[in-house]
């Protein structure tokens, strides 16, 4: 990875068969910082199978509509960048958390593999699930997962951020081999905008910039066909980040967190569109968390 920086922080049915060729073997990649993966599988364990849970939202006295929010936005921008994929469509859904994904892909498309790796999310996307006889959800680590089927979208919400980049790499080569002609990968990964920034306490995350997942995608030989900022995180991010600041100002006791997490949450709201642009307008890095959807697709060449 070029230019890390460390920061100290806290079966139902199964898709048609098609053969998957064999993946080539990852060039030596260097290894700055590593996450460290039983770290990163205990935060998981851990997590509240909530809408706000697999967002990152919890913490911030959020109410639950502001996952629901997110999700509703996002699931509309998802919905225009997936719209070329046909309705008898496969899908694979990877590191799919509470499966809100995985049900609304099968609401569009005709089968959806889901695979998840902590079991506390894996029950909950089993008992979301459970209604639809076209979803199925698998609990494991996507790095062993061992795709049996081509697809025509491979979605990957917010997962490569949990891997190293030599695993990043391995894992889009696997993924290039089992996308249908046609078919695509769609990416979405929070995003800084200079160097990486990886946090090493007990959430373990590397931040990459656009231009660092482009590199690697390039690398895969995956051609990037579009790059869209996620403007409902950011949103949200922004209220995040705001509680943030509040929390590191004022003592615990006073910091009234339920209230000021619902008030910053409707503020965001009244004010949108036009709060995002505030940042932009006054050239301020802020928030320092962005987000962005990539679709990707095979190299022509
Ligand atoms: C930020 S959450 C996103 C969940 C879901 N895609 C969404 O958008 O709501 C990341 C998810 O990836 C899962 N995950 C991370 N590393 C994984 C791995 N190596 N194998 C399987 N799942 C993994 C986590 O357990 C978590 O559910």
């Amino acid at each position: 990875m070029t230019g890390i920086e460390v920061s100290l922080s806290t079966p139902r049915q199964s898709p048609a068969r098609d053969p998957v060729p064999p993946v080539p073997p990852v060039p030596p990649v260097p290894r700055i910082t590593d996450i460290d993966y039983a770290k990163v599988n205990r935060y998981w364990g851990k997590a509240t199978p909530s809408i706000l849970g697999p967002y990152m939202m919890d913490d911030f006295g959020f109410p639950a509509s502001a996952g629901d929010f997110r999700f509703r936005e996002e699931s509309r921008i998802v919905q225009r960048l997936t719209r070329d994929v046909k309705r008898d469509g496969t899908i694979l859904d990877l590191g799919s958390g509470i499966g809100v994904w995985a049900e609304n892909f099968a609401r569009r498309f005709s089968l959806v593999t889901a695979v998840e790796g902590s079991r506390t999310l894996f029950q909950s996307l089993q008992s979301r699930c459970a209604p639809y006889h076209n979803i199925r959800p698998i609990h494991g680590d996507v790095m062993t997962f061992e795709p049996d089927a081509r697809y025509d979208l491979v979605f990957l919400g917010g997962l490569l951020m949990y891997l190293n980049e030599r695993d990043v790499i391995a894992l889009l080569r696997k993924l290039d081999r089992c996308i249908k002609p046609g078919g695509m990968i769609l990416c979405r990964e929070s995003t800084v905008r200079g160097k990486a920034v990886a946090l090493t306490g007990d959430y373990q995350v590397v931040y990459r910039s656009v231009s660092d997942y482009e590199r690697i995608f390039e690398q895969c030989g995956l051609s990037v066909r579009h790059v869209e900022r996620n403007e409902p995180y950011v949103l949200m991010e922004m209220g995040i980040e705001l509680i943030e600041k509040w929390r590191q100002a004022v003592p615990v006791r006073f910091q009234a967190l339920r209230t000021v997490g619902h008030l910053t949450y409707f503020g965001m709201r009244l004010g949108n569109p036009w709060i995002r642009r505030v940042p932009k307008a006054m050239s301020i890095a802020f928030p320092m968390l962005e987000n962005h959807f990539f679709v990707l697709g095979k190299d022509a060449s």
